[in-house]
């Protein structure tokens, strides 16, 4: 273990990937009810209108501020496909403001570049998130999907480096080279997609990736070592899956539209064995496999 421990990010946020508005809404409320203090939305899952509805009858009713609230979301930054016109630096400032507005806010704590999509305008997309940091716009700035070769394009350019980096981080795909490098440089490590080694993660309809189906059908979640574990803790196997990560000081997003979930998500006051951590660290198969247009840390 290292010292290494996230200086920016709540540990533990709600995820809002494949919600409705509708669903953020009610989620963002219930998870603030229950004690989150961290949400996490992007452009692209259209439902920051959601959360800020969320947010505002939350804080109607508390005697929270704005302030106590960590918020992030993510620039798309285009170039997923030919058509998905890749952001300049104007495109990323209107887009900003696009979303400070959809969620009702006058700052942002954590704004992303969703992915290194943006090929030749990753700088440009940069230096947008960097003068709007400066403006006051945004508290903290950073990245997701960014492997070493995009973050050492900033370095080359003589910018400033991320506060942080979201990135797929579970037990089947650990990154360990890619991990050491963002605490050897300071930056805060967002684990997303904690609960893939599930055998029910996102298996409603339109919710799966392409990988997470052949990772199904060759039986892994099914044979998943952590359901054992989870037992030996008295804990479910997600509440084991997202205390792993948290263990290893990467804060976490789990989503979900249930409220026991999100409550049992909350609990994870618990202590993983070092050996049991260092048997996990044997389980890493290597890449990411959520995303369905393939592992964007492999955009060059
Ligand atoms: N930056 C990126 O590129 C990126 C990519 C992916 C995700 N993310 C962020 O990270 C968040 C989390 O990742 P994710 O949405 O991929 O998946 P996740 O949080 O790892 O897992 C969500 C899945 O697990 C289920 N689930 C949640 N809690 C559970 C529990 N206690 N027991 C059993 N099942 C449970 C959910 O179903 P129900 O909803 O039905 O409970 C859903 O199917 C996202 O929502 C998003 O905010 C970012």
């Amino acid at each position: 273990m290292t010292n290494f421990k996230n200086q920016y990010v709540p540990s533990i946020g709600l995820g809002t990937y494949n919600m409705s508005s509708e669903e953020a809404e009610f989620t963002t409320f219930h998870a603030l009810k229950h004690g989150y203090r961290h949400i996490d939305t992007a452009t692209v899952y259209r439902n920051e209108d959601g959360v800020a509805e969320g947010l505002k009858t939350f804080l109607n009713d508390s005697d929270l501020k704005r302030e106590d609230i960590f918020i992030t979301t993510k620039l798309w930054p285009g170039g997923l496909v030919k058509v998905d016109r890749i952001k300049d630096y104007t495109g990323t400032v209107k887009s900003f403001e696009k979303s400070l507005m959809r969620l009702n806010l006058d700052y942002i704590d954590l704004y992303l570049i969703h992915s290194p999509h943006g090929k030749n305008k990753r700088i440009e997309q940069w230096r947008a998130l960097v003068d709007l940091k400066e403006a006051g716009k945004i508290k903290y700035i950073g990245v997701s999907n960014w492997g070493i070769n995009h973050l050492s394009e900033l370095k080359e350019n003589n910018l400033p480096m991320p506060d942080a980096n979201q990135i797929e981080l579970h037990p089947w795909s650990q990154k360990p080279e890619l991990v050491k490098f963002l605490r050897d440089q300071n930056i805060d490590i967002i684990a997303y997609s904690s609960l893939v080694p599930l055998s029910t993660w996102r298996h409603k309809d339109g919710e799966n990736s392409k990988k997470t189906n052949e990772m199904h059908e060759i039986g892994l979640s099914e044979n998943s070592p952590f359901k054992e574990l989870a037992k030996k803790y008295g804990v479910t196997e997600a509440q084991f899956l997202l205390k792993w990560a948290v263990q290893n000081n990467y804060a976490v997003l789990p989503k979900s539209i249930n409220i026991e979930r999100i409550k049992q998500n909350f609990e994870i006051n618990f202590l993983i064995d070092q050996s049991d951590m260092e048997y996990i660290t044997t389980l890493d198969k290597g890449d990411s496999i959520t995303w369905e247009y393939g592992d964007p840390l492999k955009i060059k």
